[in-house]
């Protein structure tokens, strides 16, 4: 008793010393105080690498944004409140059926918890957004991949060949994220019929405005489903230029939604997003020119790569995958020695880079830079 008496008064007093020593302040001079906070600087790097909007946010996005900065004192719940109303009301959905994330990698891990875990499988392509199947493994999920088609769409026979009575959930990026590639609207649809009808179904339109109007492309938000085992998901990360303020949402039914609303991170949004989404679904015409300038530059990016031999595969997206013929790392490497940063490894894909789509002098770079590799002019052959 005497002992562990002692041992806790010592604790007491010698607390602040402890912590001290176990995490010693090395290369901070003694009495030193902070650094006063600064703007970051332009660390000159050419950013390719996120599919990230590189014109936005819009001006009027950015006069909410500064305004919301006074009231970032308060928790947004009234706004919060007004943002799902006025998203129930575009997509023509009951507020309950409207959920809310940090972002829509929040959405993702939502849907794992509420509909994977021990014993459960996660289908997916190959290769695809990798953001659903680290929170499917988290949750103690199998995961499956099913190889893309040659023509790059979601191998839907072969997906339904693996669903069975395990599987939890199909996670569906249409365009898909790394290939820019649709899959046929049509073929979704007798794919999701023919699930099991325990199987649940995200189909992530994160690149939904840049997917034109074909008849392979129709969102799973303005043409659903009457099914209750779908959930589309959408972000402020790509054409509304947001991907800085953290915000995405879910569409599904009622039920589906509240099994998800029980994994959300209370309170995830923030003061400055509810300001800044309201006015980028308000800005139609910011919309618009963010789309149309996407599409110049895919044009412009097509262009440049047929005069070079390059064939991208068909873009629906901001940004384009193609092949090299060569490792895709040393590619990657190639450009990060010059200061541009370009997409990830995307296994089994590997000699293929994937391109986000820039302003028009960081295009330039990226194809100065692409002309510096030493088997640029040789690619004729493939
Ligand atoms: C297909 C897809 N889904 C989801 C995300 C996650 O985006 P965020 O969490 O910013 O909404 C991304 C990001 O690149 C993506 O490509």
């Amino acid at each position: 008793m005497i002992t562990s008496r002692r041992s806790f008064v010592r604790f007491g007093v010698g607390a602040a010393s402890a912590a001290a020593m176990r995490w010693p302040l090395t290369g901070i001079s003694r009495g030193s105080t902070f650094e006063p906070f600064r703007l970051k600087r332009d660390d000159g790097l050419i950013r390719l690498n996120s599919n990230e909007n590189a014109y936005g946010p819009s001006t009027n996005v950015v006069d909410a944004i500064t305004s919301a900065t006074r009231s970032a004192n308060r928790y947004p719940r009234m706004e919060y409140d007004a943002l799902v109303e006025r998203v129930a009301i575009l997509h023509n959905v009951k507020p309950e059926q409207v959920l809310f994330g940090c972002g829509s990698t929040e959405i993702l891990r939502m849907a794992a918890f509420a509909f994977l875990g021990n014993g459960k499988q996660l289908l997916q392509a190959s290769p695809t957004f990798e953001g659903i199947e680290r929170y499917a493994r988290a949750a103690g999920s199998e995961v499956e991949s099913v190889r893309l088609t040659p023509a790059h769409a979601h191998d839907l026979d072969g997906m339904l060949a693996r669903a069975g009575a395990s599987t939890g959930l199909v996670y569906i990026c249409n365009p898909n994220n790394p290939t820019a590639s649709l899959t046929p609207r049509r073929d979704l649809e007798n794919f999701i019929v023919r699930l099991p009808a325990s199987t649940f179904v995200v189909i992530d339109e994160a690149y939904h405005h840049y997917a034109g109007t074909s008849g392979m492309y129709a969102s799973f938000i303005d043409h659903p489903l009457d099914d209750g085992r779908v959930i589309v998901v959408r972000t402020f990360s790509k054409v509304y230029g947001l991907a800085g303020l953290r915000l995405g949402y879910g569409i599904g039914s009622p039920r589906t939604i509240q099994r998800m609303r029980n994994f959300a991170t209370e309170d995830s949004m923030n003061a400055i997003v509810t300001q800044a989404a309201a006015a980028a679904l308000d800005d139609a015409d910011g919309v618009r020119d963010f789309v149309r300038r996407n599409a110049n530059d895919r044009q412009e990016f097509f262009n440049e790569a047929m005069t070079r031999a390059l064939k991208p595969i068909d873009s629906h997206a901001n940004f384009v995958m193609m092949n090299t013929f060569h490792p895709a790392e040393e590619v990657i490497q190639h450009f990060r020695r010059n200061n541009i940063l370009i997409g990830r490894r995307f296994p089994p894909m590997d000699t293929y880079i994937r391109i986000s789509l820039g302003r028009a002098e960081e295009m330039k770079a990226f194809w100065q830079a692409w002309d510096m590799l030493p088997y640029a002019k040789n690619m004729m052959h493939h």
